[in-house]
C-alpha cells in the first residue's frame, strides 16, 4: 500500500465521524468479524477454546484506547477482572512457576486512563497493577501494548516498574521506531519478555522508518539483539522473511522451543499459524474483542490494500 494511502486510511482511524458512520454500517460488522472475536466475553473464550485445541495460546484483547474519562477507564478495568476470572478456570491456566502460561491478556495503557490530563501517567499504572495482581494470581500473563510514540517513554516507564512486582509483565516494542533498537537492548536482560511488531501508526519521518524496506531492516535487527539477548522474544509478524529469519536465528542461538514463541493476530494467516504450531513451536495468537473494534479493524485495513479492497466491496455490495 503507498504510504500516502496508507496515512489517509490510518487517519480516519481517529475521526469520531468516521467511525459512527462506519460502526453503524451492517455490513462493517461482517467484514470486522474476521479480525475481532465477538463481542462478549462468552464468544471470545469460546473463539480462545478452539484456538487452545488446535495448539495454539491465546493473548486476549479487550479492544479500546484513548479513554479520557474516569468511568470509562474504570469499566475496561473490571471488564478484564472478569475476563482473566474467567481464564483463570480454564485447565490451561494450571502452570508451573516460570513455566510459559498459555494464556495471556494484552493491555492498552491508553484505555486504562493514560491520556488522562494531569494523573493519566498514574492512574494507568494502577489500574494496570490490578490487572497484573488478578492475572498472578490466575496465572495468567499480561502484555502491555504499544500505541503511537508519544505514549513511548510513559509506557515503558510503567512496565519497568510494575516488573518489580511482576517480573512476567511482557511490553510490545514497534520496530518502525528509530529508537527500538536500542530499547531492545535495554530491554533484552533476563527474564524479560517482548513483543517484537512491525507497527501499526502513522509516525512522522523525525521518529520513525517510514519506507517498509528500512522497517524489515529494523525488524531483523531488533530480533537479532533480543533472540542473542537473557530474555523471551515473541516474534509478532506474519511475514514469511521474518519468520525464516526467525528461525534461524533462534536455532543459531541454541534457544529451546520454551525460550521464544511466534505470534500472529487473530484472523490472519491462520493457516500459517497452525502450521508453525503443529510443527512443535509456540505460537501465540492475539485476539480482540468487545464493541470497540473500530481503531483496531482500521488499522488491520491500513496494512494491506485486499483488505480494503475487499471491506470497499463489501460496502457498494459486490
Ligand atoms: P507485513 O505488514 O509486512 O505483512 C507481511 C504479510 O503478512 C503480508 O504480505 C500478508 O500476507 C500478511 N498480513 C499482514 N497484515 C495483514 C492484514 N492486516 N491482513 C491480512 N494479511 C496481513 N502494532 C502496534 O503498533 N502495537 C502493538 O501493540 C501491536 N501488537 C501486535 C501484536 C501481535 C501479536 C501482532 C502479530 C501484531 C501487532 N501489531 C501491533 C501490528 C504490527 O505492528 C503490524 O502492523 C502487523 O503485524 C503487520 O505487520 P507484519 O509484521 O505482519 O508484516
Amino acid at each position: 500500500m503507498s504510504a500516502l494511502l496508507r496515512s489517509t486510511v490510518l487517519a480516519a482511524a481517529r475521526s469520531p465521524r468516521l467511525e459512527r458512520a462506519i460502526t453503524r454500517l451492517p455490513v462493517s460488522r461482517a467484514v470486522v468479524a474476521r479480525f475481532v472475536a465477538g463481542t462478549s466475553t462468552t464468544q471470545v473464550l469460546r473463539a480462545c477454546e478452539s484456538l487452545l485445541r488446535s495448539q495454539c495460546f491465546v493473548s486476549i484483547d479487550y479492544l479500546g484506547e484513548d479513554t479520557t474519562d474516569p468511568a470509562g477507564a474504570d469499566a475496561t478495568v473490571a471488564q478484564y477482572l472478569a475476563l482473566i476470572a474467567a481464564l483463570g478456570a480454564l485447565p490451561q491456566a494450571e502452570v508451573a512457576a516460570g513455566a510459559v502460561r498459555p494464556l495471556e491478556v494484552s493491555v492498552k495503557l491508553s484505555a486504562l486512563g493514560q491520556a488522562m490530563p494531569g494523573a493519566g501517567h498514574a492512574i494507568a499504572r494502577e489500574h494496570a497493577r490490578q490487572i497484573c495482581a488478578a492475572a498472578e494470581a490466575a496465572g495468567i500473563w499480561v502484555t502491555v501494548d504499544a500505541e503511537d510514540h508519544t505514549t513511548t517513554d510513559s509506557t515503558l516507564s510503567i512496565v519497568r516498574e510494575l516488573r518489580a512486582d511482576y517480573p512476567w509483565l511482557g511490553a510490545v516494542l514497534q520496530a518502525y521506531l528509530r529508537r527500538t533498537e536500542d530499547d531492545c537492548r535495554a530491554m533484552a536482560g533476563p527474564g524479560s519478555r517482548i513483543r517484537l511488531c512491525k507497527g501499526a501508526y502513522d509516525e512522522p519521518e523525525s521518529v520513525a522508518f517510514r519506507d517498509k524496506a528500512e522497517v524489515d531492516a529494523s525488524y531483523l535487527r531488533c530480533l537479532g539483539v533480543l533472540t542473542a539477548g537473557a530474555g523471551y522474544p515473541m516474534i509478532a509478524s506474519h511475514d514469511p522473511a521474518v519468520i525464516a529469519a526467525a528461525g534461524v536465528g533462534v536455532q543459531a542461538a541454541q534457544r529451546k522451543t520454551e525460550e521464544y514463541e511466534y505470534q500472529m493476530l487473530y484472523g490472519i494467516r491462520a493457516d500459517e499459524q497452525r502450521r508453525l504450531a503443529v510443527a512443535g513451536n509456540h505460537v501465540r495468537v492475539y485476539v480482540p474483542f468487545g464493541d470497540q473494534w473500530y481503531g483496531y479493524f482500521v488499522r488491520r485495513l491500513a496494512e494491506r490494500p485486499a483488505n480494503l479492497g475487499f471491506f470497499l466491496r463489501a460496502l457498494v455490495g459486490n
